[in-house]
C-alpha cells in the first residue's frame, strides 16, 4: 500500500550537472489555505542553523495553511522531526525518539508523524523506517519543503505513508513564509547546498549543489529585518566564500554581498561557515571595515596534519590556513578566530594529532566545536581503513579539548576590565535570574539588570572572565 514516488540516492546526489539554477517565487495553492484549520504542529529541530531555518520555513508554512503552532509535540496534530545526518550519533538519537512515539501515536491515531532535513537524504533511512517506524507517515527532503502543503493533502486524503525525497540539483525558491524563532537574530540563507565533498562530509549529497540566491533578494531581506526592528543577521551557507560562483549572468561575490550588506544599517552582521581555502584577502579587507560586520570568524580547520587534510580533501595545507590567520590577525588585531577539529580520522597517527595540537597552539583558537570522526554510508572516508581503537580517538578528543577551553578561557580574560555592547537575549535558566547576551566578538556575558531589557542593546563592564562567559555589571 505504500506509495513511493521518490526515493533518494546517494550516487544521483553526488552528481554536479552544470547548469542554470531556477529561480522560482513560492505559492501555497488556495485550495490548500484551510487546511490546518483548527489544528497545530510541532517541530523538533537537530543538526545546523541550515536547519533551524528550514524550520522556519516550515513553520511559517503551516501557519499559512492555518495550523497553530502546538506548546509541546504530545498536544500537536502534526508532528515534525527535522533531522541531521552529520554523525552517527545524531541519527540514533532520532531513531530513539521516533521508537518512543508509537505510544503517543496510540493516543491519537489522527496525528501525522513527519520526518524531514538531512536523514532523508539517505537510502537507509528510508530503508529502516519503511522496516521499523510505521509510526512515520510523511518523509520528504531538504529539496521539496515548498511541496508540504501537497504532501499533507496527500497524507490527509489517501490514508497512505508519503516518501518524497529528492535527490536531484535543486532550486532557488523564494518567499517561502518564514516564522522566525528570535525578535532580534535572524538567519539569513545566502546560499544552498556545497559542491566541496570533504570525503568525510555528508552534506552535498544530502544538500545538492552550491546555489546562491539573487544579491537583490538578500538585501531585501536584510533591510526588512532591520526596519522590523531585528538588531542582528547571520548569513548562512555551507560554505560561504563560495557564494555567487554559480551565478552565470554577473560577476558577484562574497565580498560585493559583504560590503552591500555593510550600507544598510542592519547593527550586527555575522556569517557562516567560512572554508579557508575560498576565504580571499577581498573579503578580509572588507571584514577589517569593520561598522557592523562582527570581529568574530569561525573558520573549520578540521587538522593540522597535511597528510590527514589532504585525505580530507580540503585542499589547503597547515602552513596556508595559519597564514590566513596570521593575515586575519594583521587586519583586524582583536578578532575572535573559532574552529571545528575532527580527530581520529582514518590512519590519522599521534605525529597527525601533534600536528592539530600544534596548530591549535598557532593560531590561537578562542572556542572550538570538536568530534570523534564517524563514518558515513556512501562518503569515500567510510571505505579507508580505520585502525585507531576508540581508546585512542576518546583520549586525542580529551587531550584537544582541554587546550581549546585553555584558549576559550584566555580568549575571555582579554575582556576583563573592558566595556563591552551586549544584546540582551534572556535570562539565565539559574536561581540568580541575570541577564544574558553576547557581544560582537561573540562572547557569552552575564550581567544584572531588568528584564525589560530583553531585546535591546547595551553597555556592560566586563568584571570577570570564565571559561565559557563573561560577567559583567551595566553601564548606566
Ligand atoms: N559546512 C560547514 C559545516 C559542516 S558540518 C563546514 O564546512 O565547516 C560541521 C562540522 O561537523 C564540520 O566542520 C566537521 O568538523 C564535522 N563533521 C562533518 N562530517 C563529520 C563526520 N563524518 N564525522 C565527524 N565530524 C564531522
Ligand atoms: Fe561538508 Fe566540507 Fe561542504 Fe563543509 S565544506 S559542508 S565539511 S563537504
Ligand atoms: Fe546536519 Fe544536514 Fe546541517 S547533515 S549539519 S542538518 S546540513
Amino acid at each position: 500500500m505504500e506509495q513511493q514516488t521518490n526515493l533518494p540516492s546517494m550516487h544521483e546526489a553526488r552528481k554536479r550537472k552544470k547548469g542554470e539554477v531556477e529561480h522560482l517565487q513560492y505559492e501555497i495553492p488556495n485550495h490548500l489555505k484551510g487546511l490546518g484549520a483548527q489544528k497545530s504542529y510541532f517541530i523538533k529541530t537537530y543538526g545546523c542553523q541550515g536547519n533551524i531555518a528550514d524550520s522556519e520555513k516550515i513553520a511559517g508554512i503551516m501557519e499559512n495553511l492555518g495550523y497553530s503552532e502546538a506548546p509541546n509535540e504530545e498536544a500537536s496534530d502534526v508532528l515534525f522531526f527535522n533531522t541531521c545526518a552529520i554523525r552517527d550519533h545524531a541519527e540514533k538519537r532520532v531513531f530513539g525518539e521516533l521508537g518512543r512515539l508509537k505510544g503517543l501515536k496510540a493516543n491519537n491515531p489522527h496525528r501525522l508523524i513527519a520526518l524531514c532535513g538531512c536523514m532523508p537524504q539517505e537510502e537507509s533511512t528510508i530503508e529502516t523506517v519503511q522496516k521499523k517506524y510505521d509510526q512515520v507517515d510523511i518523509v520528504f527532503g531538504t529539496h521539496n519543503i515548498a511541496r508540504l502543503p501537497q504532501l499533507l493533502e496527500k497524507a490527509y486524503q489517501k490514508k497512505e505513508r508519503i516518501f518524497e525525497v529528492l535527490s536531484f540539483e535543486g532550486q532557488i525558491i523564494e518567499d517561502i513564509p518564514l516564522k522566525r524563532g528570535h525578535n532580534q537574530k535572524a538567519w539569513v540563507d545566502i546560499m544552498y547546498g556545497c559542491d566541496e565533498f570533504c570525503t568525510y562530509c555528508i552534506v552535498p549529497y544530502t544538500r545538492g549543489t552550491e546555489r546562491s540566491r539573487y544579491p537583490e533578494d538578500i538585501i531585501r531581506e536584510v533591510t526588512e529585518l532591520q526596519e522590523q526592528g531585528y538588531l542582528e543577521v547571520t548569513l548562512l551557507g555551507q560554505n560561504v566564500n563560495a557564494y555567487g560562483k554559480d551565478f552565470t549572468d554577473r560577476k558577484y561575490g562574497f565580498s560585493d554581498l559583504l560590503s552591500d550588506l555593510q550600507k544598510t544599517n542592519i547593527p550586527r552582521i555575522r556569517f557562516t561557515t567560512s572554508h579557508p581555502r575560498d576565504l580571499d584577502l577581498r573579503t578580509m579587507e572588507v571584514m577589517a571595515q569593520g561598522k557592523n560586520i562582527m570581529p568574530h570568524l569561525h573558520l573549520p580547520v578540521q587538522s593540522g596534519s597535511n597528510a590527514i587534510l589532504k585525505r580530507m580533501n580540503r585542499k589547503y595545507t597547515h602552513e596556508e590556513y595559519a597564514e590566513k590567520i596570521k593575515m586575519l590577525r594583521n587586519l583586524i588585531p582583536n578578532i575572535a578566530i573559532t574552529t571545528d577539529i575532527i580527530v581520529g580520522f582514518p590512519q590519522e597517527t599521534d605525529e597527525d594529532f601533534e600536528a592539530t595540537l600544534e596548530l591549535v597552539r598557532e593560531c590561537q583558537f578562542e572556542g572550538a566545536y570538536t568530534f570523534i570522526f564517524s563514518p558515513r554510508q556512501g562518503t569515500p572516508a567510510a571505505n579507508f581503513a580505520d585502525d585507531i581503537p576508540d581508546i585512542v580517538k576518546k583520549a586525542r578528543l580529551l587531550k584537544l579539548n582541554e587546550l581549546i577551553n585553555e584558549g576559550f578561557a584566555r580568549g575571555n580574560h582579554r575582556f576583563e576590565g573592558e566595556t563591552v555592547e551586549v544584546l540582551v537575549e534572556g535570562v539565565s535558566e539559574k536561581k540568580t535570574r541575570l541577564l544574558n547576551g553576547y557581544t560582537p566578538h561573540n562572547k557569552l556575558v552575564n550581567f544584572e539588570g531588568p528584564e525589560e531589557l530583553i531585546g535591546s542593546m547595551v553597555l556592560v563592564k566586563i568584571e570577570k572572565a570564565y571559561t565559557w562567559h563573561l560577567r559583567g555589571t551595566l553601564v548606566k
